[in-house]
């Protein structure tokens, strides 16, 4: 049979490295960690196999174990000794993300992101501080602008701590640019800022409100959240971070919303980042627990493909696991 055209003839080993499209490295990642300010010990969390928050006395240490397997960044989320209805050890200087990260700056050359939410601060569980929603029966919902202040006080109070960047979560209109603002008023302006530009209202969140004790303690994030049905959105939401003067976009989950990577890459020229989320972690963890499939190799595959949607960088709970084979 005579055929010009035929893929194959490039799927041979030794020239399908040459011809590949995508790579994966380990300084394209960042591994989320975990620091405990109410235990003593490491406690393993049960839905995310291989993960454990730390208490403060092991966050270097921690820390040096990412670095030991080539991944050079880290997202820092703290669990506080203590939680109140506005969050305020969320901003606390002895706070126990600023402790662990005064330290770990110290003493490692990691490079340090923050998670800048309140979820895991409020006693409620939500991103902000409440208010009776505008419709009755709406019941409460995150108070936009007041929580906005709150929310640049925490960064603010990162950056003193020694972050190298901040990661604001919250979905709060205007956090990047009150964030901005605040990051430059103190004297960082050299201070990036990663927006969770597009974050939907996802059940693929479930094992880490487990990790970092942030789950609502009622209602959901809907009112704050993005509609997982809506992709012309996120483009109005990674716009408007741009101009607040965000330097980098993530969009989140990653896996179920590969398309809107696709559309941030090809829409904004600014970095962008896609968090492979905890449930994105889980699902293939059991799933090979059962025999089903195998979490390396899987794992490998949603990262590959997360990059290839048009990612820059990933968060993900594989880092460590597949810096080794990068
Ligand atoms: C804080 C925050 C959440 C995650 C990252 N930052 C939880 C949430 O919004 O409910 C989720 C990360 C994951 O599932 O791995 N707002």
């Amino acid at each position: 049979m005579e055929q010009t055209r035929r893929p194959r003839r490039l799927r041979r080993d030794g020239v399908r490295g040459l011809v590949s499209e995508t790579s994966l490295a380990a300084s394209d990642l960042i591994a989320p960690v975990f620091v405990d300010a109410t235990t003593d010990e490491r406690v393993p969390i049960e839905s995310m196999p291989g993960h454990e928050r730390v208490p403060l006395s092991e966050a270097v240490a921690r820390v040096e174990e990412v670095l030991a397997t080539g991944v050079e960044a880290v997202m820092v989320f703290g669990i506080p000794e203590s939680k109140d209805a506005r969050g305020s050890r969320a901003w606390a200087s002895d706070g126990v993300v600023q402790e662990a990260v005064r330290q770990i700056s110290a003493e490692t050359d990691a490079y340090v992101i923050t998670d800048v939410c309140l979820c895991e601060y409020t006693e409620h569980g939500h991103c902000g501080v409440l208010e009776e929603g505008a419709r009755s029966g709406e019941g409460l919902t995150v108070k936009n602008d007041e929580t906005l202040e709150l929310l640049a006080r925490t960064a603010v109070s990162h950056a003193e701590a020694g972050a190298d960047m901040v990661a604001p979560s919250a979905m709060t209109d205007g956090q990047v640019g009150a964030i901005r603002e605040a990051l430059d008023d103190a004297g960082y302006a050299n201070l990036p800022v990663m927006a969770y530009a597009v974050k939907y209202e996802s059940a693929f969140y479930g094992p880490f409100r487990d990790a970092a004790d942030g789950a609502p303690s009622f209602g959901d994030r809907r009112h704050y959240q993005m509609d997982p049905a809506n992709r012309r959105e996120a483009m109005t939401e990674a716009g408007l971070d741009v101009e607040e003067g965000a330097d980098v976009l993530m969009v989140k989950p990653a896996l179920p919303y590969l398309d809107v990577v696709a559309d941030v890459r090809r829409e904004f020229d600014v970095p962008v980042a896609a968090y492979n989320v905890s449930g994105e972690y889980a699902m293939l963890h059991a799933a090979d627990e059962k025999g089903w499939l195998n979490v390396e190799e899987a794992a490998y595959e949603s990262l590959l493909s997360i990059k290839r949607a048009g990612a820059d960088l990933i968060l993900t709970y594989f880092a460590e696991d597949l810096a080794d084979r990068l």
